[in-house]
């Protein structure tokens, strides 16, 4: 049912995409369009959502919206390659290096990563600098080397189980691969009205949490045809998880208590929103 709420934001940010790639050669822009297909857009709806709260303008919401998934799809084209987790499905289709090449799906990495910033640096995503220079700037601390990339390096060191065996260390990772640009999608509505939300900064870190575990509780548990990716890795490739420190019933249980944390933050957000909290919702039930 959520995923129907999510399908007017899976449209409208499709539609700034194709837009924004028209000029490009289709030598990239079609492996960029193919990437960035198909996916849930929960980062895209929660960067609308959280705009929402401030009233900033759906349009230009929908352009920091669409610079997120961009970012994701660009992530998850890397995280795909051979020298990484080496999976030859995403989102039900061959991954990009196995539909074209590794060349291609590594410049296509690069080719998203800097529209991203393209779409963030346009006028039409806020008449304000300021505003621009802020998501921008705050956009690069969460996926450079303190976030998300740093993330994907502490990743693999857990699949040697030595550094990274304890759930701190975990929870410290997760929250930079995942949590970061999860927590930066929250951030959009008070960065775009030049405000700061303690609660909405919580309820996302909670929320990327309790997304990460998830995701390796359907590595463990989830049907290829929902997940749409390869599945049993973990186990296989020796990572540490939550699944793998808490056992199954556990991290279910973990992932529980971080959504009920979260859903309490949104008690103090200036404008309450039914639309975060099923979003926190569908995190834990989610089966794809
Ligand atoms: C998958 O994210 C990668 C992780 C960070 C766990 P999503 O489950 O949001 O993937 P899509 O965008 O819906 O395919
Ligand atoms: C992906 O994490 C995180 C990033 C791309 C930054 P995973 O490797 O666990 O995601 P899946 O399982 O391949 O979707
Ligand atoms: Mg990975
Ligand atoms: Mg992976
Ligand atoms: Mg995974």
């Amino acid at each position: 049912m959520f995923l129907s709420v999510l399908s007017d934001t899976q449209e409208c940010v499709k539609t700034i995409f194709e837009d924004s790639i028209s000029s490009f050669d289709k030598r990239l822009s079609d492996p960029m369009l193919y990437a960035f297909s198909g996916g849930k857009c929960l980062r895209a709806f929660l960067a609308v959502e959280s705009a929402k709260i401030y009233n900033v303008p759906i349009n230009e919401a929908l352009r920091a919206a669409t610079a997120v998934e961009i970012i994701h799809a660009y992530s998850l084209i890397h995280d795909d390659l051979p020298c990484m987790d080496d999976d030859n499905l995403r989102r039900g289709k061959p991954t990009v290096h196995i539909q074209w090449d590794e060349a291609i799906a590594v410049l296509t990495g690069d080719a998203l990563q800097t529209l991203a910033f393209e779409i963030l640096s346009d006028v039409r995503t806020s008449k304000d600098p300021q505003v621009r220079l802020d998501l921008i700037s705050t956009l690069t601390e969460a996926i450079g080397a303190n976030g998300m990339v740093f993330g994907q390096v502490l990743d693999m060191d857990a699949e040697k189980m030595t550094t990274v065996n304890d759930l701190d260390s975990i929870s410290n990772l997760q929250g930079k691969k995942t949590g970061a640009l999860i927590e930066w999608s929250a951030q959009v509505g008070p960065v775009m009205a030049k405000e700061d939300n303690d609660s909405l900064k919580q309820y996302a870190h909670f929320l990327g949490l309790a997304f990460q575990v998830r995701d390796d509780i359907l590595d463990v548990e989830g049907g290829v045809d929902k997940v749409g990716k390869k599945l049993r890795k973990d186990k296989t490739s020796g990572k540490a998880t939550f699944v793998t420190l808490l056992g199954l019933e556990g991290a279910k249980e973990q992932a529980k208590q971080l959504i009920d944390q979260a859903i309490n933050e949104l008690e103090a957000l200036p404008v309450a929103s039914n639309n975060l909290k099923a979003a926190a919702q569908f995190v834990i039930s989610r089966d794809l």
